[in-house]
This record gives C-alpha cells, sequence and structure tokens, in this order.
C-alpha cells in the first residue's frame, strides 16, 4: 500500500494565490458584466523590454541553425549570463561575489522552496510572519514543523512584523539554524536597513546560522541608504545564501529566469560538528535535479545588463513604482495607514478590519482583487497587500473604484 506524506496534510487545502484565484473566477463567472482590476498576486503586466525580446529572436535564430544550435547547457548556466550578474549586481556595489558562485535557474520561488532540501530536517527555523507562503509550506512539507494550532505551525520561531516594529522583525530570544528574510518585504514592502541587517548578519554568525535572503525585488529600491543585497554587509559571505530573480526586475514571470547566490565561504556542519561547503551540496542538487534555463531566455536575462537594457528595466520599474505611489497615496486619503511602495511594489494597507472580509468587500463593491493579509500569516491580520503590477489605467479605474466603494 503506497503511503502519502502525511505532512501535507498540515497544510491548507491549497496555496493562497490559488484559493484567492478560485474565489475570483467564481465571482467573474457569477458576474460576466463587472470587469474585475486584479491587484492581488504580483505578475508584472507591461511587456517584456525590448532589448530582451531583440535577444530573444536573436538566440532563437541561433537555435535554428546547425552552427550555432545549442543542446543542454550547463546546469548552473551559460557563463555569459553569471558573469554579467557578478559584474554589474555584485561588483559594481563593491560586493565580493564570483560568476561561479551564481546559480541561475527557472524562479525564485522553486529556489526558496528546494533550498531547504540540503540541510537537516531537525534544524530550527526563523521565519517572519507575516511571510511569502512558499517559505513556510516547503518545511511544512519536509517535516520540519508540528500541527498548525491557531494559525501557527509548532516548531518555527516566527519573527514578527508589526506596526509597532515598523514590520521589520526583531533578532529572537533563541538560537536557530534556517532565517528566512526578504527584503524589500513581501508582502509589506518594508525595507532594513544597513544597521538592521548587519545585526541579522552577526546573530546568524553567533549561532553558526544561516539567512535565506530573498531580494527578489531589489530592484525598486530608491533609497540609496537601503542595502540592495544582503553581501552589502560585512560577513555575509559566511552566513548568507541570496535569491534574485528577473520576474519584477525585468518582466519574467511568464519568461521564468531567476539566480540563487551561494558563496563558496558558507559552511553546514554534520552530525560530528565538521563543515561542509554549502556551495558544493547546492551544486549536487541542482546538477541532479535541473538541467539549465533555456538558451534563449539567459540570452534575454543578460540584455537587460546593457546600457540599452538597464535604462528599459529602470524605466518598466518606475512606471510600477508610480503606480505604487498612486496606490498608497489614494489608500492614505481614505484614512489608512500604509506601509511599502516606495521602495517596493507593494502598498501594506492597515485596515483595522478582518483581512477576507475587507478582501471581499473590495471585490464585490469594487470589482478590485488585493491579497488578504490574513493569508501571509497570523500578523497579516487586519491588512491587506495592494499590488502595483497592472497598467496605469487598471490602477487609477481601481483606486477610484475603492473610494466609491469606501464611502
Ligand atoms: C506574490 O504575489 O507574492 C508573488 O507573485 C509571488 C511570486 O512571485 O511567486
Amino acid at each position: 500500500m503506497i503511503r502519502l506524506n502525511e505532512n501535507y496534510s498540515k497544510l491548507k487545502a491549497s496555496y493562497l494565490f490559488a484559493d484567492i484565484a478560485k474565489r475570483v473566477n467564481a465571482y467573474v463567472a457569477a458576474h460576466p458584466d463587472k470587469p474585475v482590476i486584479r491587484l492581488g498576486i504580483g505578475d508584472v503586466t507591461e511587456p517584456l523590454p525590448p532589448v530582451c525580446v531583440e535577444a530573444l529572436h536573436a538566440a532563437t535564430d541561433e537555435m535554428a541553425n546547425r552552427a550555432t544550435f545549442k543542446g543542454y547547457g550547463p546546469e548552473q548556466g551559460y557563463a555569459f549570463l553569471r558573469e554579467a550578474i557578478a559584474q554589474h549586481d555584485y561588483a559594481a556595489r563593491g560586493c565580493e561575489i564570483s560568476a561561479d558562485e551564481i546559480f541561475i535557474s527557472d524562479g525564485s520561488k522553486c529556489d526558496c522552496g528546494n533550498i531547504q532540501e540540503i540541510f537537516a530536517t531537525d534544524v530550527r527555523l526563523a521565519i517572519p510572519d507575516p511571510v511569502y507562503p512558499v517559505y513556510v509550506d516547503t518545511n511544512v512539507m519536509a517535516g520540519r514543523t508540528g500541527a498548525n494550532v491557531d494559525g501557527r505551525y509548532q516548531g518555527i520561531t516566527y519573527l514578527d512584523c508589526t506596526p509597532a516594529n515598523g514590520y521589520v522583525p526583531a533578532i529572537p530570544g533563541v538560537a536557530t539554524d534556517l532565517i528566512y528574510l526578504c527584503f524589500p518585504n513581501n508582502p509589506t514592502g518594508a525595507v532594513a536597513t544597513r544597521e538592521q541587517l548587519a545585526a541579522w548578519v552577526a546573530y546568524a554568525k553567533a549561532n553558526k546560522a544561516i539567512i535565506l535572503f530573498d531580494s527578489a525585488y531589489e530592484a525598486y529600491i530608491r533609497d540609496p541608504q537601503i542595502p540592495r543585497s544582503i553581501f552589502e554587509i560585512p560577513g555575509a559571505r559566511e552566513v548568507a545564501i541570496e535569491f534574485r530573480s528577473f520576474s519584477k526586475t525585468a518582466g519574467f514571470t511568464g519568461t521564468r529566469c531567476a539566480y540563487t547566490v551561494v558563496p563558496k565561504s558558507l559552511m553546514a556542519y554534520d552530525a560530528a560538528g565538521a563543515a561542509h561547503p554549502v556551495h558544493a551540496l547546492w551544486n549536487r542538487r541542482h546538477t541532479t535535479k535541473f538541467n539549465g534555463v533555456a538558451y534563449p531566455i539567459q540570452k534575454a536575462a543578460a540584455a537587460i545588463y546593457t546600457p540599452a537594457g538597464k535604462q528599459q528595466t529602470g524605466d518598466l520599474i518606475n512606471f510600477y513604482l508610480a503606480n505604487a505611489k498612486l496606490i498608497r497615496e489614494a489608500m492614505t486619503k481614505l484614512g489608512f495607514t500604509c506601509i511599502g511602495g516606495d521602495n517596493a511594489p507593494y502598498i501594506w494597507v492597515n485596515t483595522g478590519r478582518d483581512s477576507w472580509e475587507f478582501f471581499d468587500l473590495l471585490l464585490n463593491k469594487a470589482q478590485v482583487v488585493c491579497t488578504p493579509g490574513a493569508g501571509f500569516g497570523k500578523c497579516g491580520e487586519g491588512h491587506v497587500r495592494i499590488s502595483a503590477f497592472n497598467s496605469r489605467a487598471n490602477v487609477e479605474t481601481a483606486l477610484a473604484r475603492i473610494a466609491a466603494a469606501l464611502k
């Protein structure tokens, strides 16, 4: 008799964004005459930058020609892309990251979800609340938690992000081994200062712990004082892995390309206390279970590092940030306290009401989709997340409808 992985039974029946999509689709089916505007899931709407499209076309032509055709590429990614990343995303910002410490993949969601399998099943987890659900759910699947009691899994040290701490969690008073941090934050849009990140690096070092740093939204940081990479913090090479994505930087949600940085100086320990390079473990995992991102996609990603590519992606991000500003201003004017939207594409609105109720209200009265804060964790209750990813016209219409609905 085949047995199932019973850890799955501890999970909610469906993934947050699948659950929301189901509710929205049911509403659309019941009200075909009421067009819905989606500011829920953070999915880009604007076309790929022209440099990426040109690179895609050129690479596709190479694949059509026997002399330039490519079969399997390196699992870790082509050197042209890894070198461009090392140079433009790290060396240019004073970070010491070499091209062979960068692993190209088809998404940060997959990498954030998969990375945990190279660590022991009994590592102690520290996970923010509210949080991107993938960090929690993948650890539940792996059997690192107990049951969900009153909205929280046993065995996780939750890092509360609340109005009182500006939604940047405090260092826990207990030792933990695997720490998830995300800045600019999804869902709150909060950013962490250099001093705050330095405190996390010191905590990780003191505990021989590892920080999993998700910086998928780093391109949205406009405040020059805010670090864009954990590797801007001295000592981070010994304690951190960083996840980055082209999804929100260059509109690649449908094109799929991301990367994970695993410094060679990062160690994990065996039961006898001997140190082992995490880079070798991730390389083993990656080469066994992944066969690389398509060549044309990697060419398209590399194109964003050209002068024209930098200009075009900068324009794209500025466009979404201008949406974010409109949303934050409009929600503030309606009397809500908001954060995010200035260095992030998400606006975290403190509604002071049940978040699913507020979600239903916006859907039914304004035909606008947001994400209920409770879906990101217990501390998300009372909040909703509004995404800036949409056309200007849709954002303006959505804001007018919200204002009318809340009158
Ligand atoms: C979100 O809405 O939080 C994002 O779309 C998540 C993701 O990038 O997977």
